[in-house]
């Protein structure tokens, strides 16, 4: 491995600290620009950070060590991670990786000798609607073929700077085929803003509680609890954080609020800080978004500009709020609440305890309301147009729209704003899905739908969503897609709790013993076992959902299991006499007494 002189190490990360403002609390920030410098964060630079911070090098180590983005060891110059959700399977992504790795005479997971290119898959990076996708540098591939992966090969081979690469291997569309009230027309940048300076907070928070919004994020708490709750605590200073984190495979509906509607996500955020009377906000964008952070920052900069950031906003003595744009490094869980506070504070993302909530004990301890993108977006609007206008649309229990992230085997995906209450029926017609088999609802932590449902609605009192939908044929396996998100929560769970840090591994082998044709009746048993374990034991909620996809597939499509099943009850998960081979290679023996019965 190469190393650096310290004088070198001084002179490329002095610059990057100061930017950073020497600040503990900024330590993933920094990290994430030492691996732009890089590539990979090296042993010296961890060595120099902790020296100028003044921590031990233990903690700068354990942060660099957590993110799956972040990387101990040297990566190629240019890194491909091809997208791995179930969708960018469906669209041949094993295929197409493999396709690109041979042409490289490279294998996934490893760095090409000349270190000028490494491959491998990462968690889903929310293009589903125009995947198979991948990320190049951190940059988005979209609609990738055999094509477009030559091409790429010349530009590598031909050492051509990512930031030169033909334009429209990058381009990511919005793809909004049906838009309600959210997504609809939109208003000037100040108007809500300006709305609830006419009116008292109280009053603004009433309207809140009378528009009977709830967060947008999955659990679809009350929005005006959480914001009074935020209101009675007490505390040196009160926060705002955008969950913009959207990890949650099959979900991209963030992506696009924050493309196009970016003013309406601040505006909400702008609301809250000052019905809370916060002055600090943060914007928390996950890594797999970087390419959309110069365009959140210019955004920033012209609400500065147009007085609706910073010092007496519109003129309101003492209404002073600033936000800032957190980048997160590729780990699912910073988007739980809590894991994601951690994570903004600079350190790994592991959930806390709670209670204590965020709105008592969130950023430094201090009280801080965390909402969803979208839920922000809902409040602009309410502020603008008031809580019954929004009370009046969608269910009892769910008023207002829902924006669907819809992917998978249809001829229109992409995004769609119903009001609650749709039927899955009403939006498999509309994306034009023919043969649909089964709809995972709120991605595989979420519910999957058999065809027997899809009268099934889309509200809090049925099936609850953080936004994706992803639909699936009559042709797909569906102990494949089980396997998906098997692999995805083994990947993705945070360690801390054994109940999920062992069952997901175990439901992990359990698939794949299934998948390769060596499982038995057993197995399906214990998989509901590993499931019910984690459910009532885990940590958080990472660990209490990780099975839901896989129990309901064993449910719903029994099937997709037993097809695969072995006859007899029950055959190890491990193979000691092929594990013997090596044994027998070095004794040089192979006789029928080498090998166990
Ligand atoms: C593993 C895990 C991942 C989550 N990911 C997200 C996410 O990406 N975006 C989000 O808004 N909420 C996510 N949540 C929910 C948040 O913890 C939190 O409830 C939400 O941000 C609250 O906002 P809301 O009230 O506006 O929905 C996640 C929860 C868990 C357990
Ligand atoms: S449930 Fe999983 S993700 Fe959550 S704390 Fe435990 S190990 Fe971490």
């Amino acid at each position: 491995m190469e190393s650096y002189e310290f004088s070198q190490i001084e002179h490329q990360l002095a610059p990057v600290l100061e930017q950073h403002g020497c600040a503990v609390g900024q330590i993933l920030q920094i990290l994430v620009d030492v691996q732009e410098i890089y590539c990979f964060i090296p042993n010296e630079a961890i060595t120099y950070i902790a020296n100028r911070l003044g921590v031990p090098r233990v903690s700068v180590e354990g942060v660099a060590g957590f993110y799956s983005f972040l990387s101990l060891k040297p990566m190629g110059e240019y890194r491909i991670l091809f997208s791995d959700n179930i969708t960018d399977q469906m669209l041949g992504k094993n295929k197409l990786m493999h396709y690109f790795c041979k042409k490289q005479w490279l294998e996934p997971g490893k760095v090409s000798e000349d270190n000028l290119l490494s491959v491998d898959s990462t968690s889903c990076t929310g293009m589903c609607d125009q995947g198979p996708a991948a990320l190049v540098n951190g940059w988005p591939l979209t609609n990738l073929d055999r094509q477009r992966l030559d091409l790429i090969a010349d530009l590598i081979r031909d050492r051509k700077p990512v930031s030169s690469w033909p334009s429209n291997l990058f381009e990511v569309k919005d793809n909004i085929h049906r838009s309600d009230v959210l997504l609809g027309k939109l208003s000037a940048a100040d108007t809500a803003i300006k709305a609830i300076l006419d009116q008292s907070v109280a009053t603004t928070l009433s309207e809140i509680e009378k528009s009977k919004l709830r967060g947008r994020g999955g659990a679809g708490y009350s929005t005006a609890k959480k914001w009074s709750g935020c209101c009675a605590s007490q505390g040196l200073a009160r926060y705002v954080v955008c969950n913009a984190d959207e990890g949650e495979p099959g979900t991209f509906k963030d992506r696009v609020l924050l493309n196009s509607y970016a003013d309406l996500v601040f505006d909400g955020m702008t609301i809250c800080a000052k019905l809370i009377g916060a002055t600090q906000g943060f914007l928390y964008l996950r890594g797999e978004y970087r390419y959309l952070l110069e365009k959140l920052e210019d955004v920033l900069t012209k609400r500065r500009t147009a007085g609706l950031l910073g010092k007496n906003i519109l003129g309101e003595p003492g209404f002073d709020f600033e936000i800032e744009i957190h980048l997160g490094a590729g780990a699912y869980i910073c988007g739980e609440e809590s894991a994601l506070i951690e994570s903004l504070e600079g350190k790994s993302g592991r959930p806390r305890n709670r209670p204590p909530f965020p709105v008592t004990h969130g950023y430094h301890d201090q009280p801080t309301v965390v909402d969803n993108v979208e839920t922000f977006v809902c409040v602009t609007k309410i502020a603008e147009h008031g809580g019954d206008w929004f009370a009046n649309m969608g269910t009892e229990q769910s008023s207002g729209s829902k924006i669907l992230s819809v992917s998978g085997d249809c001829a229109r995906p992409g995004i769609y704003e119903y009001p609650f209450g749709i039927s899955l029926q009403e939006i498999l017609d509309d994306c034009g899905a023919e043969d649909a088999y089964a709809v995972q609802v709120s991605g595989p932590s979420g519910t999957l739908v058999s065809c027997k449902e899809f009268q099934r609605r889309i509200c809090f009192e049925d099936l609850p969503t953080a936004g994706a939908f992803i639909i699936f044929n009559r042709d797909r396996d569906m102990l494949q897609v089980a396997r998906n998100s098997a692999h995805f929560f083994a990947h993705e769970s945070c360690g801390f709790c054994t109940p999920c840090r062992v069952g997901t591994q175990f439901q992990k082998k359990i698939i794949d013993k299934l998948t390769n044709g060596h499982g038995t009746a057993l197995d399906l048993e214990e998989l509901k076992n590993i499931g019910r374990i984690m459910k009532s034991m885990s940590h958080c909620g990472l660990g209490h959902t990780a099975a839901n996809q896989v129990l309901d597939v064993l449910e719903k499509f029994p099937d997709a299991y037993k097809y695969k099943l072995k006859k007899h009850d029950f055959e190890p998960s491990f193979d000691l006499d092929k594990a013997l081979e090596k044994a027998r290679k070095i004794t040089g023996r192979d006789d029928k007494w080498a090998h166990l019965p």
